[in-house]
């Protein structure tokens, strides 16, 4: 199994997706000790410190329609999750994909992928976890909503060994998706999620709209029921707890 090791990387999901381009197998791991660029979600930047925190991306080559793909998101999710509560802390999940600690975000996932209507070519599976990160690392503006796992615990934590359980948890889910399909995701999912039975505000880049986050359905998107007693169905966009 390759792992890719850098010191500083504009993004590792860049690199993994170079690589995968050029024919790496499913499997290899890109990490880095920081990124100079890296990537959030919907265009916005992820805070890439040195030395402090992981930053992951596996190049997956999953059996799977691309319609299926975004599952994979919530494959990580549950995996980061578990590795986390491994560790100690309690941690769960925002929909789509924030891993929390006490409503404070300790991780993210972006999810690239390139495909043809019929086939996925690969998935770049990108995993952001704010390990060592001290309150001065996080950019004023984040300092309120955002957390590390020694933040948490009160004490240091190695990364290596995190890497290791994260990818182990993250074979094992990835394993049991491929042979049983989405199933037992989404109900491990619906287990570890914090958004479940709360009022949201939901934001999607063509709307805004306030209401009751009741499930996700078997392809992961959220279910809001609205004020007026209708469903909506909320396939990519953010939400934010509301009280
Ligand atoms: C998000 O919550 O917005 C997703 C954050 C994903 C960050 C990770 S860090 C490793 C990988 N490389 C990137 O440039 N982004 C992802």
């Amino acid at each position: 199994r390759t792992l890719h090791c850098h010191g500083t990387l504009a993004s590792t999901n860049e690199l993994a997706f170079r690589l995968a381009h050029e024919g790496a197998e499913h499997g290899e791991v890109v990490v880095a000790e920081q990124q100079t660029a890296g990537k959030g979600r919907r265009g916005r930047v992820w805070v890439s410190p040195p030395g402090l925190n992981l930053y992951f991306s596996a190049i997956l080559r999953p059996e799977l329609p691309p319609q299926h793909a975004p599952e994979l998101t919530l494959v990580a999710a549950v995996a980061l999750a578990e590795t986390l509560r491994e560790a100690g802390a309690e941690a769960a999940i925002k929909w789509p994909n924030d891993v929390q600690i006490d409503g404070r975000k300790v991780a993210g996932i972006l999810t690239e992928m390139s495909a043809e209507p019929e086939r996925v070519h690969f998935v770049v599976l990108g995993i952001g976890v704010n390990l060592n990160a001290q309150r001065e690392h996080f950019p004023e503006e984040l300092r309120a909503q955002a957390t590390s796992l020694s933040l948490e615990l009160g004490r240091p934590v190695p990364r290596a060994s995190f890497a290791a359980a994260l990818w182990l948890r993250l074979e094992e889910w990835l394993a049991r998706h491929q042979e049983v399909g989405f199933g037992p995701v989404r109900r491990r999912w619906k287990e570890l999620s914090c958004t479940l039975g709360q009022d949201v505000l939901v934001r999607t880049a063509r709307l805004e709209f306030r209401g009751m986050a009741e499930d996700v359905d078997e392809s992961g998107a959220l279910l809001v029921r609205t004020p007026s007693g209708s469903i909506e169905r909320v396939l990519a966009g953010d939400v934010e707890q509301v009280r």
